[in-house]
C-alpha cells in the first residue's frame, strides 16, 4: 500500500495531469493547500519593510498608464516577504482584478497545483505579474503597458531578492529576459536575470496548459529543473 504522502503526491499530480510521472524530491511533506497568506519574515530589515509599504502604496496609487481608468483596484502581489522563488505572471484576470489578488481564478488553481507538486503552498513563494491593473477583455498588455509598470516589477525583485525566479507565459518570460523568442525556445534552461544573475526559469502560462494539457509534461519538467537550481525550501 502506497504512504499516505505518496498519494497525495499522485492526486495532485493527477490534478496537473501528469498521473503517469514520479516525484523524485523526497517530498513527504507536500505542503497542505495554504490560503492566501502573506508571510513576513522575522528577520527582514525595517528600511526594507519601509520600502516595501511605500512601493505598495505607489502601486495602489499609480496612474502610470490609461490600465487605471478601467481597473477594480491594483493587485501588487502576495506570499513571502523573504521567499526563495518568486514566480512572476502576466496581468490580472477579472477575478484578480475583482479580488485585489493574483492567480486566484482557474488558471491560479492550476498554479496552486504545481507549486504543491514541489511541495509549496502559495505562502511560500511571493507571486506577482508584469503588469499590476487588468487589461479590459483580458487583451494582452501592450508593450506601453509593461514598460510603465517595469518599475514595479524591478522594485519588487529588487527588495525580494530571490534565489530564483520563475516566468510563467510569454509575456513574463520575454518581459523579463528582454527577448522575443517564443516561450517553446526559452523554457528548459536555466537563464540569468539581472546583474545578481538570479537563475530564471520560463515556463508555460497555466492559462495556456488549461487548453493544451499535453504540455503538462513539459511544465514539469521546468519545474523539476527549478528545483535542481535553487530548492523550493530551505532543507
Ligand atoms: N494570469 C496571470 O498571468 N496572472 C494572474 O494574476 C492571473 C492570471
Amino acid at each position: 500500500m502506497m504512504p499516505a504522502s505518496a498519494t497525495r503526491r499522485a492526486m495532485i499530480l493527477h490534478e496537473m495531469g501528469l498521473e503517469t510521472w514520479r516525484l523524485r524530491t523526497p517530498a513527504d511533506s507536500v505542503a497542505a493547500p495554504a490560503p492566501a497568506v502573506e508571510v513576513v519574515a522575522d528577520s527582514l530589515a525595517p528600511a526594507i519593510v519601509a520600502d516595501w509599504e511605500r512601493l505598495r502604496v505607489a502601486v495602489r496609487d499609480c496612474q502610470g498608464c490609461e490600465l487605471h481608468r478601467t481597473r477594480t483596484q491594483t493587485v501588487f502581489g502576495v506570499g513571502h516577504s523573504a521567499p526563495r522563488w518568486v514566480i512572476v505572471g502576466e496581468a490580472p484576470g477579472a477575478e484578480e482584478d475583482r479580488q485585489g489578488e493574483p492567480f486566484v481564478g482557474a488558471a491560479g488553481k492550476l498554479l496552486n497545483e504545481m507549486l504543491r507538486a514541489v511541495g509549496l503552498g502559495r505562502g511560500d513563494v511571493f507571486i506577482a505579474n508584469v503588469i499590476k491593473c487588468r487589461p479590459p477583455e483580458n487583451r494582452n498588455p501592450t508593450p506601453a503597458e509593461i514598460g510603465a509598470c517595469a518599475g514595479h516589477l524591478q522594485a519588487q525583485l529588487d527588495l525580494l531578492a530571490p534565489r530564483l525566479i520563475l516566468a510563467v507565459g510569454r509575456i513574463a518570460a520575454q518581459s523579463l529576459l528582454g527577448q522575443n523568442e517564443p516561450v517553446g525556445r526559452l523554457r528548459g534552461r536555466a537563464h540569468a536575470f539581472g546583474p545578481a544573475g538570479i537563475p530564471l526559469v520560463v515556463t508555460y502560462h497555466p492559462a495556456y496548459l488549461l487548453r493544451s494539457p499535453a504540455e503538462k509534461r513539459r511544465a514539469w519538467d521546468d519545474l523539476r529543473l527549478a528545483c535542481r537550481l535553487v530548492a523550493p525550501r530551505a532543507s
